[in-house]
């Protein structure tokens, strides 16, 4: 596997910038103590540079040389359990780490991926690279190469493609004052609770920049609770329809009437198990619009566990909040 990453751990180390692959989404990274490459990132991105980017650590171990002044045994308990994986830790920085990363804050990002290329890609460019999503701001992230090449191509030094890259961007957990979750992920606030012996915070988008955040896609993005599936179609008669259904009992009985009542061919419909839904969300919704169609109805879930993640990107890229 190293000498299949050499060429992209060079083009990092020699200023450039690599998309690489995390168990959460895709991540645009570059050497964190490099100020022009940073700068770089936030303009391939047109990011707005208060926000910060997060250390990406291949290792646990790492943490010390980062953060400072923090409350050593739950980060050692909260990484024991989630690390490596899809948790973001936010705490004081130590001087190592370049105010330009942060966008001016005292804090630092951590986050130590799973995913195995990421891993040893970051251990080959030293074990820590200033990482970010790898998406223009403002629109949804890619977990498929397809989405993130048409999108950054050309941008780019160097990308790193995966077989399978799925899920939702990692939670962010502010423990640099209390502990709070900033943003929903797959490690939920119920899981981060009863590690900690107490629940978190809830202060989703309470980051940097937050308005700035939409998950946008082209098509409009509308929400139905699952049962009335033929109601919100009936609203959006005439546009070009995709539908996002999930494959329960209930969603299965619709899926019929659908097919009976609708000429289904005029819909574009992508079927997703339940429990599958927050892995495949990203996906779905960038293959329904690429199909050109106007409108997108997608099922809620219940506000639980990984649902209050699916829920949060949900309502931003449907404008709700
Ligand atoms: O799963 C993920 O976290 C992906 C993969 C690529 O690692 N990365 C990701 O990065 O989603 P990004 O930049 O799109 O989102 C990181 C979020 C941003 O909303 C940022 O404002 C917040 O984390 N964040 C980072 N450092 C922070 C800090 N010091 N204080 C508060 N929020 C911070
Ligand atoms: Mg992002």
């Amino acid at each position: 596997m190293v000498d299949l990453l050499l060429p992209a751990a060079t083009a990092l180390q020699s200023g450039g910038h690599v998309v690489f692959p995390t168990e959460t989404v895709y991540g645009l990274c570059c050497n964190p103590f490099d100020e022009v490459a940073i700068r770089g990132i936030y303009e391939i991105k047109g990011r707005s540079f208060r926000n910060p980017l997060t250390l990406h650590i291949s290792e646990s171990r790492y943490t010390e040389a980062y953060v400072m002044g923090f409350d050593r045994e739950a980060v050692r308990r909260l990484t024991s359990e989630f690390w490596p994986g899809p948790l973001t830790i936010v705490l004081p920085k130590s001087d190592n780490v370049p105010i330009s990363l942060t966008g001016g804050l005292p804090t630092v990002g951590l986050r130590c991926p799973s995913d195995e290329v990421a891993k040893v890609f970051i251990d080959m460019c030293g074990g820590a690279v200033a990482g970010t999503s790898a998406n223009l701001s403002g629109n949804l992230a890619s977990t498929q190469f397809g989405d993130l090449e048409e999108e950054l191509s050309g941008r780019v030094d160097y990308i790193l493609s995966a077989d399978f890259v799925g899920g939702l961007e990692s939670t962010v957990l502010d423990m640099s004052d209390g502990v709070k979750i900033l943003r929903p992920g797959l490690i939920s606030a119920e899981m981060i609770g009863e590690v900690l012996g107490f629940p978190a915070e809830i202060c989703y988008d309470q980051i940097p920049t937050a308005e700035t955040k939409k998950y946008a896609l082209r098509a409009q993005l509308f929400l139905y609770d699952s049962k009335q599936l033929l109601e919100a179609i009936e609203r959006h008669k005439g546009k070009k329809l995709g539908v996002v259904i999930l494959k329960s009992d209930e969603a299965k009985a619709n899926e019929a009437d659908l097919r009976e009542g609708y000429l289904l061919e005029q819909i574009e419909v992508e079927c997703v198990e339940r429990d599958r839904y927050a892995f495949l969300l990203y996906d779905i919704l960038h293959r329904l619009d690429r199909t050109g169609v106007d409108v997108i109805l997608a099922p809620r879930v219940e506000k639980r566990g990984i649902g209050a993640a699916i829920m949060h990107r949900l309502e931003k890229s449907a404008g709700l909040i």
